[in-house]
């Protein structure tokens, strides 16, 4: 068998005696869209976390593209291609909405291709384009998860981590970013996208794991979780 592009495997977390997660094992393959659903406070970010590096692993196992990432800092694993969005999205508040989609960038020299890709944000996201010079903070909630996202497509992620976009937006600020979500996996992006609102990580993606204190409860195609009865009960409201 082929390794997957991502092996999270017996993951543990723990804030002190609390275990916030539970010998996850989760895999993404190359150009995969696969989402971790589950309500509040089941584990979805800690297992972020402890992905990209921002808290430590107290047991198991991840590897990425071949390498093992335990022991590796945040900025090493963002240096391989893991680059997520956070959950409350994260601009640089102070500098102007041009400048944070620069910053995506800070790691690549080729400029034509730089300003190409951030046509293209701007082409997707209108709403960003009337504020370039504008500081990102200054605006809203839904305009600065649409730059974080510019952001990370900037740093051209090997695997793009969404933590939550659609939090805290009007529905229509939601649709507008998951139809640029679903672009962008048409590009041939991997995406790891952990989402509260089952109803549209699911229509988006192909394969998805449902998390429940802690656990990985189940596991299958997204098609077919959007149909399951336990699925539709706990988490579409239904
Ligand atoms: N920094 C922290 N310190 C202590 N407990 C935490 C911390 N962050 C999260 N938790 C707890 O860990 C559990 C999982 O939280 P989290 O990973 O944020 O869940 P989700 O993202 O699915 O809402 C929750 O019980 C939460 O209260
Ligand atoms: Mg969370």
């Amino acid at each position: 068998m082929t390794e997957s592009l991502l092996h999270i495997a017996a993951l543990d977390v723990h804030y002190g005696a609390i275990q916030a997660v539970k010998s996850v094992d989760l895999r993404v393959e190359a150009g995969e869209h696969v989402t971790l659903i589950g309500s509040n406070g089941a584990g979805k970010t800690s297992t972020l976390k402890a992905l990209t590096g921002l808290i430590p692993a107290s047991a198991g196992n991840i590897r990425f593209d071949g390498h093992s990432l335990m022991g590796l800092a945040a900025h090493e694993r963002t240096a391989l291609g893991l680059v997520m969005v956070p959950e409350g999205r994260g601009v640089f508040a102070r500098m102007s909405v041009l400048e944070n989609l620069q910053a995506g960038a800070y790691l690549r020299r080729d400029m034509a291709a730089i300003n190409d890709e951030i046509e293209q944000i701007l082409d997707w996201f209108p709403h960003l384009k009337r504020r370039l010079q504008q500081p990102a903070g200054l605006m809203s909630g839904g305009e600065q998860q649409m730059l974080a996202l510019g952001r990370a497509l900037l740093s051209r992620p090997r695997l793009l981590i969404l933590d939550e976009p659609s939090m805290g937006l009007a529905p229509v600020m939601v649709e507008k970013i998951f139809e640029v979500i679903s672009e962008v996996c048409r590009t041939g992006m991997t995406l790891l996208l952990v989402e509260q609102n089952a109803r549209i990580a699911l229509k988006v993606t192909e394969r998805a794991y449902v998390m429940d204190s802690g656990r990985i409860s189940l596991t299958g195609a997204s098609s077919t979780l959007i149909n399951d009865s336990q699925v539709r009960t706990a988490y579409l409201g239904e």
